[in-house]
């Protein structure tokens, strides 16, 4: 008698990133190698709710996956499954919504599901596999902020964006002797801001981490006009903010939201031109961030975690997420690494390197 065939189930929740996709395909593919089937899940968790949403993933049509940005499967952070208010303050899922999904799950035949996604997907996965599903976790998120790996993916990606937008503003602010700032995101964590700012040569780097004052900003642009360097470029986390200030937000946060981001750097550049008599522009990066292609960095690390993950279902290791420990892929419970914000040490070799160089974070 033909075994019966095993099926595993994917989804992608929350913000997308790049990379999910070669996830995907990752997953997909490392299936098949063990004769199993994959069924995507479209919209999040969502999906597995009234009317029930898949797509049947063939593992001969994966190749464009690799390299493509966004998701196939699609994503949600809203409705039911909205999964926070803040950083480490996960919403609980309504009882009901956790059961819909469940019943789902096994009315599909599904053995199994890949929850990709950052603190707030997989904080929903940690209640989902409590009420019973057998799931791993895949853990994404721009912004570097998740505990327990070393690195998720869509980090690197997000950081080479942000560092060309850096070298491209570095040649016109030199050129216009102006103060350039550029916002890029980071609500909680400045991983990208410190990592591009450092790899794109800026002169003021601003973090969630470190709170900063004008006169600590102030005085950078003053010191390179001494030395005879006329621009200055600064580069601020969405979620930076000034001594005893709070977040700057376009919308405010709600009861099953999280307070939308953003304007931050048109605040600085306005302080900055004032108290500096310089022109200043303002450059916000936003959704280009998580737009388009994985780097190659992304490509590998997708995949060798997408691979991980099915491993981890064929040793029915449920209720763990894959994770980085250079130099391997490890997995660790998930509820290890929700709920802990990891943020940019101020005393770690980044921020040291970048004092070193004489880079400021305009808090002296
Ligand atoms: O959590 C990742 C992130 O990129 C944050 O840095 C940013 O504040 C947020 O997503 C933006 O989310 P949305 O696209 O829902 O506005």
């Amino acid at each position: 008698m033909k075994p019966p065939l095993t099926r595993i189930g994917i989804l992608t929740g929350g913000g997308d990133c790049p990379g999910l996709n070669a996830v995907i395909r990752a997953v997909v593919k490392a299936a098949a190698k063990r004769g199993w089937e994959t069924l995507g899940i479209r919209g999040g968790f969502n999906g597995l709710l009234d009317p029930v949403r898949t797509m049947a993933l063939d593992y001969t049509q994966m190749d464009a996956l690799l390299t493509s940005g966004g998701t196939i499967l699609g994503t949600s952070n809203r409705g039911p499954f909205a999964a926070k208010r803040a950083h480490g303050v996960a919403q609980e899922i309504p009882r009901e919504a956790l059961d819909a999904a469940k019943a789902s799950f096994e009315k599909l035949g599904l053995a199994a599901l890949v929850v990709v996604g950052g603190d707030g997907s997989l904080s929903i996965a940690l209640q989902l596999s409590r009420r019973g599903v057998p799931l791993v976790g895949v853990p994404k998120t721009i912004d570097n902020d998740l505990d327990a790996t070393v690195i998720t993916f869509g980090f690197d990606s997000a950081v080479a964006c942000a560092t060309d937008a850096l070298d491209r503003l570095h040649t016109t602010a030199a050129s216009h002797d102006r103060v350039m700032v550029l916002e890029v995101m980071g609500r909680y964590a400045g991983w990208i801001a410190i990592s591009a700012g450092i790899a794109g040569g800026g002169d003021v780097i601003l973090i969630p981490e470190i709170p900063f004052s004008y006169e600590g900003i102030c005085a950078q642009v003053a010191a390179r006009e001494k030395l005879g360097k006329r621009f200055t470029l600064i580069v601020a986390a969405e979620g930076a903010r000034e001594a005893g200030g709070h977040f700057v937000a376009r919308e405010e946060g709600a009861k099953d939201r999280e307070a939308q981001l953003g304007g931050l750097g048109a605040v600085v550049a306005k302080e900055v031109a004032r108290r500096t008599g310089k022109e200043a522009r303002v450059c916000v990066l936003g959704h280009l961030q998580r737009g388009g292609g994985p780097t190659c960095f992304d490509r590998l690390l997708c995949t060798r975690f997408g691979a991980q993950a099915v491993r981890l279902i064929a040793e029915k290791k449920f209720g763990r997420m894959v994770a980085l420990k250079p130099p391997t892929t490890v997995s660790v419970p998930i509820e290890e690494a929700v709920g802990r914000l990891k943020q940019v040490p101020v005393d770690g070799d980044l921020v040291m390197t970048a004092r070193d160089l004489g880079i400021s974070f305009g808090d002296a």
